[in-house]
Order: structure tokens, then sequence, then C-alpha cells
């Protein structure tokens, strides 16, 4: 009787382990993130508030702020994660060593500035409490509701840490560059976690914002590029003289129908050639890539529901949580 019970609780015990052990090595190997929606609510209430007034001034202010902000989420999340390394200055003594000097970011970056002021009104409320990491997690959704057409209000998961390291030679290799073919992009983000179709749903964020025209300078001279509507390339061209570049390079609006609007507009423009980027023109050039940008094209409340999942899910890329990095004070230099 006693042999048997002892028989039981042994098969127990090690199965309890078991699982025990299996969930530590599935939490630590985990690439999930643990982020929580209202991760703030008791030691910061206020904090996605506060942080939606200042987004909102800066748009009503410069509405480039919108688009700025949404891409510099984007450019942090891609390289070392949602760390917010794409914010830290070099430091004295050393210059360009770090992300936001790499030709993907410096000069075409903006919203620092508003990362900046939302971390000061943050910062007044509660001391060192909400990471630069999640400020610009909110300030992405918060651009992306106020200049979306149909994008919610989408919850944003929390938690994250800031991270101390930023390199500037991780920059080239982990940001697709706008050359890119579809079968490259793919890859791109799949060494993300990311899929063919999510970078479908996220590339609609070229719906508003703008370009430098030395990037696509190679797309309109000496001719147009073949994938490129003709009369959209000669629009180019007049914004976009040859010869133009260095610190006097003009900029172009990146959807030429609705500039200010975060909308499925850009399917419409792919479909129609109206687009600057090689990258975005490959599109068409897949099976799975083109059915998606014809689906979007033609619905933009399904497009809108995706692009906040997939604002979600770019924005658990390697996080920091728990006791790792830190909570910067300045959102430009480490403590
Ligand atoms: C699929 C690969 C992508 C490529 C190759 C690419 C490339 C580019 C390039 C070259 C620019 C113009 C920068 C300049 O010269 O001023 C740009 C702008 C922009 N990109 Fe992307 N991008 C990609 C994906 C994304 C994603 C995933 C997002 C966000 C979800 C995004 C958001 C933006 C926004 C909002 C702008 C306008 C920025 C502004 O007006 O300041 N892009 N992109
Ligand atoms: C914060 O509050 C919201 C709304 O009451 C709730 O949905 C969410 O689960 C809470 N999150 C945490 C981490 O407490
Ligand atoms: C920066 O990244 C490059 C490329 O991964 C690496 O070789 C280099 O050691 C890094 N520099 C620092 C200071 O960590
Ligand atoms: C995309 O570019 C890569 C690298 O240049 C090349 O090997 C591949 O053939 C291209 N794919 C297509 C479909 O053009
Ligand atoms: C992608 O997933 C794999 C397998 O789960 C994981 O090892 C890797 O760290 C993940 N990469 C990123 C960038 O999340
Ligand atoms: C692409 O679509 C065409 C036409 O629908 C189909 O015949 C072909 O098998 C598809 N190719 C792939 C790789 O899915
Ligand atoms: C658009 O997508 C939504 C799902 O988000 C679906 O309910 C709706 O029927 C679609 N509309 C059209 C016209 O296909």
């Amino acid at each position: 009787m006693s042999g048997a019970r002892s028989v039981v609780v042994l098969r127990q015990f090690p199965a309890s382990v078991l699982v025990l052990a299996a969930w530590i090595v599935f939490s630590v190997a985990s690439s999930e993130a643990q982020l929580e929606v209202g991760f703030y609510n008791s030691t910061c209430p206020r904090a996605e508030k506060l942080i939606r007034t200042v987004v909102r001034a800066a748009i009503r202010r410069d509405p480039g702020n919108g688009p700025g902000l949404v891409r510099l989420f984007f450019h942090d999340c891609f390289v070392r994660g949602c760390d917010a390394s794409v914010l830290l200055d070099d430091v004295p003594g050393s210059t360009g060593t770090v992300e936001k000097m790499s030709q993907a970011n410096n000069p075409s970056l903006r919203g620092f500035g508003v990362i900046g002021r939302a971390k000061r009104v943050v910062e007044r409320r509660c001391r060192r409490t909400v990471s630069c990491a999640d400020i610009l997690a909110f300030a992405a959704r918060d651009a992306s509701f106020v200049m979306g057409s149909g994008i919610g209000y989408y919850d944003v998961p929390a938690g994250r840490r800031d991270g101390r390291v930023s390199n500037v030679s991780e920059v080239l290799n982990n940001l697709p560059p706008s050359f890119f073919n579809a079968s490259q992009l793919v890859a791109s983000f799949a060494a993300k976690n990311l899929t063919a179709d999510d970078m479908v749903t996220l590339s609609g964020a070229h719906s508003f914002g703008r370009t430098h025209c030395a990037t696509i300078a190679f797309r309109l001279f000496p001719r147009l590029a073949a994938d490129m509507d003709v009369s959209y390339g000669r629009f180019l061209r007049r914004r976009c003289p040859a010869a133009t570049g260095g610190r006097r390079d003009p900029v172009v609006e990146l959807d030429p129908v609705t500039t200010l609007l975060l909308d499925n507009q850009y399917y419409n423009n792919v479909v129609a050639g109206k687009v600057p980027f090689t990258s975005d023109a490959t599109l068409l050039t897949r099976n799975d890539t083109a059915a998606l940008v014809g689906l979007y094209a033609g619905n933009r409340t399904l497009w809108a529901t995706r692009f906040a999942d997939a604002m979600v899910k770019l924005g658990n890329l390697d996080v920091l949580t728990g006791d790792q990095g830190e909570i910067r004070k300045f959102c430009n230099r480490v403590n």
C-alpha cells in the first residue's frame, strides 16, 4: 500500500519537476516578450495620456513628427530590439559611433525632440519609472492613431527597459535598404521573426511622410525605373531635380494622394506604380505579397486592423525586461 503510494509520489514528483524545468527553459530561452498592457497602471497611471498629449501637440505643430515617430520606432526595433538604442547620442569624445549617425538614420530620422519632451513630462510625474523604449512604442501608436484613418487607439504592451549600447555598425546589416527586392525584404523581416505578411502590412507606413531625393535619384536618372508609372516619374523628376543631394537634399512625400494620412492608399499607389522605392514596387513581383497588396488596396479597415497588430508584434522584438538594461533619465544618454 505505502509502496504503491510512494511510486505515485515518485512519479508525480519528477513530472512536476519536468514541467517546472520546461517552464524555466521556456521562459529563459523564449524570445517572446513578457510585456503587459497597462504596465504602468499602478506606478505611473497617467503615463500613456501624458505621452499622447505631447505627441498630439507635436503633430499639430509639425505633421512630419507623425511619420517621423513611426519610422523611429521601426528603426529602433530592427537594431538591437526595441530598447531605445536609436535615441542615444555619441558620448563626448567620439563621433559617428551610435545608430543615429548611420546613413540610414542621419539626417532622415526625425521625432527625437518629441520623445525628449514626452520623457521630461513623464519624468516630472514619475521619476525613473517609464522607459524611453516604452515611450517610443506609445508615441508610435499615438502618431498612428492621430494621423491614421481607421487605426484605433490600440493597446501597447509595455515593460521594456532601455539598452546601454548603441553601435553604428549594427544598422546597415539589420535595416533593409530601399533598393531591396521582394525576396531580400522577406529575408530581412524573417531575420526578425516577422513574416512576409507582416512586411507587406508594415510597409503601409509609407502612406505618409517623405523621402529625401538622394535616396531615389537612381530611379529617376538617367531614365525612369521600369516599374514606375511614367507620369508619376515625371512628377518626381520635377520635385527631385538631378544632381541634388548633400545638405540641401530636397524631400518629396511618399504618398502623393493622401500625403498626411496613414491609410491604405499606399497599396493603391503600389498597384498603380506610383511609389518611390524599389522596396515598394517590388511587392507586386511575388504572388503572396502581390495578393496581400491587392487585398489591402480594396479594404481599408482590414489593413488598419492588421497594421495595429503588426506594430504590436514589431514592438516585441528582442526587448529587455525585468532587471535587464535600465530606465534612462534622459532618452539621449545612458544613466
Ligand atoms: C520594407 C522595408 C522598408 C524600407 C526599405 C524602407 C525605407 C525607407 C526609406 C528609404 C525612407 C525615406 C527616408 C528619407 O530619405 O527621408 C523611408 C521613410 C519612411 N518609412 Fe520606411 N522602409 C521600410 C519599412 C518601413 C516600416 C516597416 C515602417 C514602419 C512601420 C516604415 C516607416 C516609414 C515612414 C513613416 C517613413 C517616412 C519618415 C518621415 O517622413 O520622416 N518603413 N522608409
Ligand atoms: C491595467 O488596467 C487595464 C484597465 O483596467 C487592464 O486591462 C490591464 O490588464 C491592467 N494591466 C495591468 C498590468 O495591471
Ligand atoms: C559594433 O558592432 C560591430 C559589428 O557587429 C562589432 O564588430 C563591434 O565590435 C561593435 N563595437 C562595439 C564597441 O561593441
Ligand atoms: C533579389 O536580389 C538577390 C540579390 O541581389 C538576387 O539574388 C535575386 O535573384 C533577386 N530576386 C529577384 C526575384 O529578382
Ligand atoms: C526568432 O525566433 C527564434 C526561435 O524561436 C529565436 O531563437 C530568435 O532569437 C528570434 N529572433 C528574434 C529577433 O526575435
Ligand atoms: C502564383 O500564381 C499563379 C497564378 O495564380 C500560380 O499559377 C502559381 O502556381 C503561383 N506560384 C506560386 C509560387 O505560388
Ligand atoms: C474588409 O475586411 C473586414 C475585416 O477586417 C471584413 O469584415 C469586411 O467584410 C471586408 N470588406 C470587404 C468589402 O471585403
